[in-house]
């Protein structure tokens, strides 16, 4: 899934902390993830538009975010409101760093290109419990092979969600392209903390670390799943 045509996940809810950020990248696109101090989160470009300076090395501060490299700050719609070496200076208006669209959902960052696309909902489903973004190096191919070997316990229910039906529980799994060789799995339980916080935490987080190792085993996948 790219970023033109629907949504994407990014992170998880729980990893973002109000006052941070966080860098990310959607088939080879580099993008930053940012929280203010009011809670609200933000997808931006990951580049300053002054030197180039990622933004997702930057500091937050309220509902701005600051440039590490030589402090211009930029307001939550991107737009660049303060220059230190130039504190008198009213910043024109053409400097300004790309936005996307953003909304959190299933306890997942997502984010857009596209003003057509609707973000992914489980029909439902109110409360989530947070289990772990994992990084693999492998193809998203690559990682469907294995989850269909799961038969009728695993299902897409998107373009870029599945649901893993296990141990009486409902996993679901948010889907980010990196790039031809590399997927990052967001994975939450549908279902609210008070219930599953803890150990089942725990588990689903081991589950995806021998996923992980499974998949970037040198045991090709496509002949143990034969
Ligand atoms: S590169 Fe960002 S402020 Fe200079």
């Amino acid at each position: 899934m790219r970023m033109e045509t629907g949504w994407v996940p990014v992170a998880l809810s729980s990893t973002l902390e109000p006052g941070t950020s966080t860098g990310a990248i959607v088939v080879g696109r580099e993008i930053v993830v940012w929280r203010d101090s009011s809670g609200a989160a933000h997808v931006w470009e990951d580049r300053c538009p002054h030197r180039g300076m990622r933004m997702s090395f930057g500091f937050v501060r309220g509902d701005h975010i600051a440039c590490l490299y030589h402090g211009w700050q930029y307001d939550a719609a991107g737009q660049c409101r303060y220059i230190p070496a130039h504190p008198d200076l009213e910043v024109p208006k053409t400097i300004k760093v790309p936005t996307y669209l953003s909304e959190e959902r299933h306890g997942i960052v997502w984010t857009t290109l596209s003003s057509e696309a609707t973000c992914p909902e489980i029909p439902g489903v109110a409360e989530v419990t947070p289990v772990r973004s994992i990084y693999i190096n492998a193809s998203l191919e690559r990682v469907f092979l294995v989850l269909e070997h799961y038969g009728a316990e695993f299902s897409m229910t998107g373009r870029s969600t599945g649901i893993l039906f296990t141990g009486g529980d409902r996993l679901l799994i948010a889907f980010q392209v990196v790039s031809a060789e590399k997927t990052a799995l967001h994975i939450v339980i549908l279902g609210a903390p008070s219930d599953n916080a803890g150990p089942k935490q725990k588990q689903y987080a081991q589950w995806a670390q021998a996923l992980r190792l499974r998949l970037e085993s040198p045991v090709p996948v496509e002949a143990e799943v034969a």
